[in-house]
This record gives structure tokens, C-alpha cells and sequence, in this order.
């Protein structure tokens, strides 16, 4: 089954200059806890916006260029895998936005703040079937710049 994993701001910001627009400690161990002994699939500039493999994982990375440094797969190639397994996908926009369709299972983090010149959103999922099963809202802890809101959808 594909599964997307993102935090996005109140306005849908993802991203800003190829990273994340905030530091946000409890929602990253939010999203080891989830992803950790799974697959993760990621586009290019995700991938090259972290220090490398994030352990634990089965790193998979999504580029039209041949790269010897990581595994890698096409549309086609994630998609099999995810009628066996659960594919988790972590980004970027692009990559989001390719599998929009497919997914079935959506874990979003709403991050309490509208980042100002953010360059990457994730599309509006409102209307496209999903309902929420959980949510949990996280006052900012030492290491995080803001509140949060732990929700997790099915469709
Ligand atoms: N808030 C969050 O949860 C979250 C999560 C992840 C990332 N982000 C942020 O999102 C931003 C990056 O997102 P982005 O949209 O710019 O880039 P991205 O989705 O991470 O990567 C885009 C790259 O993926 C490859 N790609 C795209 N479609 C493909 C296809 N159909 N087949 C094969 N490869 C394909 C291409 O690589 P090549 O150019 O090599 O061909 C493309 O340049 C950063 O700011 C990052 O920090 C936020």
C-alpha cells in the first residue's frame, strides 16, 4: 500500500529553499516511529537535502538520472512493491504529487504557523476522499519552533 508522511504549515508550505521551514524535534521522531523498519521513497532533491541514508530503512530514491549511490526506483517499479509491502513516501512535492492517485493511507502533520516564501506545498487533500481516523495535538516542546497537530488518514 502507498502511505505519504509530510508536515505541512496551515497554508500547505512543505518546503522552503530545499528544506524544511521549521525545526521541529517531536515531529521528527513522530515520523522515525512510523517509518522506522520500513520502506521510504523520496525524489532527488529530498534526498539530497539530508545528511544520507536515513538508517533503519530501506532508502529509495526516485530521479530520471542513473545514481550509483542509492537504490532506485521508477513509478512503475514503487508502485509493484507497494502491492506487496507498505511503501512509505516522504517527499518532496514532486514526488507527492506523482502518487496523489495512489495513495491510500496519509499521515499529515500540521504545523501551527503560515511560513512566509515557501516554495514547495503539498496539493489540498480535502476533497480527494480522505477521512481522518486520529488526531493529536502537540503543545511546542523545548526543541520545536511551534504547536502541531498529529492527524492520520484513510480513504
Ligand atoms: N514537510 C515535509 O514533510 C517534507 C518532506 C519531504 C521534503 N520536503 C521539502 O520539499 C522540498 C523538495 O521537494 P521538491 O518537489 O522540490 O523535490 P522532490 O520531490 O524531493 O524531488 C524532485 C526530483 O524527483 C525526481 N522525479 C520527479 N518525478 C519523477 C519521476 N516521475 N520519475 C523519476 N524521478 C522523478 C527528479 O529528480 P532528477 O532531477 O534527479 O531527475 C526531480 O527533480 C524541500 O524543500 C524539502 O525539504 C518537505
Amino acid at each position: 500500500m502507498i502511505i505519504f508522511i509530510y508536515a505541512c504549515d496551515l497554508n500547505g508550505a512543505i518546503g522552503k529553499d530545499g528544506d524544511l521551514p521549521w525545526r521541529q524535534s517531536s515531529d521528527l521522531q513522530h515520523f522515525k516511529r512510523i517509518t522506522l523498519g520500513g520502506t521510504i521513497v523520496m525524489g532527488r532533491k529530498t534526498w539530497e537535502s539530508l545528511p544520507g541514508k536515513l538508517p533503519g530503512r530501506r532508502n529509495i530514491v526516485m530521479s530520471r538520472s542513473i545514481r550509483d549511490d542509492i537504490e532506485q526506483m521508477n513509478y512503475d517499479e514503487v508502485i509493484s512493491l507497494s502491492e506487496q509491502q507498505d511503501v512509505f513516501i516522504i517527499g518532496g512535492g514532486e514526488i507527492y504529487n506523482l502518487f496523489i492517485d495512489d495513495v491510500k493511507e496519509l499521515h499529515r502533520t500540521l504545523i501551527d504557523t503560515k511560513i512566509e516564501n515557501a516554495d514547495t506545498f503539498i496539493t489540498d487533500i480535502s476533497n480527494l476522499g480522505f477521512h481522518m481516523i486520529s488526531e493529536r495535538h502537540v503543545s511546542a516542546g523545548e526543541k520545536d519552533q511551534f504547536d502541531m497537530i498529529f492527524q492520520h488518514f484513510i480513504r
